[in-house]
């Protein structure tokens, strides 16, 4: 049995706490396809836990699998293993031997390549070398973790690799040899960290046959959880393109990404996270948004009324969103449920989550974005091109907003205990998305989560 969590929006849906519910009946958790740019916060006996690489599941004792389909710095994964040691947890973490792994060049080649692409072209990416990790396994000229494994073909690798990467670096007129970068683009430096990288994971028993690994668990009775990083509008295939991450956080790469069949994760549960409003980090379309944020809503984007800016300030300061990697400031708006359909067409949701219903708690009338206009003609779903999702106008439904209430208490007595109106907006998105809400989220605990069914029974 496995369930395969997605987010249904652009990152940050709150996936990490629906992974904490359901991951309680799981024995394994797997990450298909990312890397530290997946910031997830996990709250767990009171104490928050701050994670971007290692699956959230680990804090509770499961073993956390990052799959092939994975981009790992092993910086960041020992970084994230230490620093849960040193709360006095064991992690079992596990990393596939065909993931790739991202260098400090990439890292580098993110940032430059952000800055030439100036503000109309830049994704507002979180500068932790994701795209060109993911380019370089495209192009065949990456690292995977198992080269860590074998210093000669370690050598191998990065001499083919790091002279064209100095001399891309160069292109946009920048020295590699400059002392900031401290010899991300140098034979020798990488070679020697990244063989120590190596024979840490060796020694940890950390490398795994990903696939192999996964079916001799199942095969012994283990319960699977597939945790999807990102969302699906930054999807690189089914996303608002170029504003989007370098890989596929949809359903389907979880068997891809993870070498189990795709009969196993179609034969389980699929969850959509909802979030009960939208934000975005960095540039792109948002056509339900509200207000204005520098440097990354478009010209002429945005609800700028003052009424609109107070409701993004509101739902920004309730909600908390902020970057969990990099502190910025998210942009807000109301539901989009066009961006839902679509995402429902291509997870195939089981299930739905829906998250933050507190947040909203408290205003007059919460609206969702039901449709959009364009050219005169009404549309149901997300258009596949940014440029015409751009042109898009929302339209939109209104509902009587509910009271803020005890939500831990709620939590506790199910889910006929949410507020009337409450109810009636997520019994709207069941209806839209064709899938039942297994869960709502009502606070950043697990103790604040109203579960209605366990996609495992
Ligand atoms: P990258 O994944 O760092 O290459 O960034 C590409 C795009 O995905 C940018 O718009 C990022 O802001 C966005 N992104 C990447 N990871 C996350 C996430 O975990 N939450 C929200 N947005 C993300």
């Amino acid at each position: 049995m496995t369930v395969t969590i997605v987010g249904t929006q652009l990152g940050d849906e709150g996936k990490g706490g629906i992974v904490d519910v359901f991951g309680e009946a799981a024995d394994v958790v797997v990450r298909y396809q990312g890397g530290d740019n997946a910031g997830h916060t996990v709250v767990h006996e009171g104490e928050e836990y701050k994670l971007s690489l290692v699956p959230s599941g680990v804090v509770r004792g499961k073993t956390g699998v990052l799959g092939n389909g994975c981009v790992v710095n092993p910086a960041t994964l020992f970084e994230e293993i230490d620093a849960l040691r040193e709360r006095g947890m064991g992690p079992d973490v596990r990393v596939a031997e065909r993931a790739h792994a991202i260098l400090p060049y990439h890292r580098v080649l993110d940032g430059v390549e952000e800055e030439a692409k100036g503000d109309d072209l830049a994704a507002g990416t979180t500068g932790r070398g994701i795209g060109p990790t993911y380019e370089d396994k495209a192009g065949r000229r990456g690292v995977r973790i198992g080269d860590l494994l074998d210093p000669q073909v370690l050598r191998t690798r990065l001499e083919y690799a790091v002279p064209r990467k100095r001399r891309l670096l160069e292109s946009f007129d920048v020295d590699p040899d400059a002392d900031r970068f401290e010899g991300a683009f140098d034979v020798e430096t990488l070679y020697e960290e990244y063989r120590a990288y190596g024979e840490r994971i060796a020694e940890e028993g950390m490398a795994v046959d990903c696939g192999e690994f996964l079916a001799r668990r199942r095969a012994g009775g283990d319960r699977l959880m597939f945790e999807g990083a990102q969302g699906t509008s930054l999807d690189i295939d089914h996303g608002s393109y170029p504003y989007v991450t370098s890989s596929n956080p949809t359903a389907g790469a979880a068997a891809v990404g993870s070498g189990v069949g795709p009969t196993v994760i179609g034969g389980g549960e699929v969850v959509g996270i909802v979030k009960a409003y939208v934000s975005r980090v960095g540039t792109g379309p948002l056509p339900t948004e509200l207000g204005f944020v520098e440097g990354q809503t478009p010209e002429g984007g945005g609800d700028t009324s003052p009424e609109a800016e107070d409701l993004a300030t509101y739902i920004r300061d309730e909600g908390g969103e902020y970057g969990t990697v990099t502190g910025r400031p998210r942009r807000v708006g109301w539901l989009d449920v066009p961006m839902l359909r679509h995402a429902a067409g291509v997870n195939g949701f089981t299930g739905l989550a829906v998250n933050h219903l507190d947040t909203l708690a408290g205003l007059e009338t919460v609206k969702v974005g039901h449709a959009y206009e364009r050219d005169g003609e009404e549309l149901l779903t997300m258009p596949p091109t940014t440029e015409q999702w751009g042109e898009c106008e929302a339209t939109f439904r209104e509902f009587d907003g509910w009271p803020d209430v005890d939500w831990e208490a709620v939590a506790e007595e199910g889910y006929d205990a949410l507020p009337t109106n409450a109810r009636a907006y997520l019994e709207y998105l069941e209806a839209e998305l064709g899938a039942s809400v297994y869960a709502v989220g009502v606070g950043p605990s697990r103790e604040e989560t109203v579960v209605v069914e366990s996609p495992w029974e």
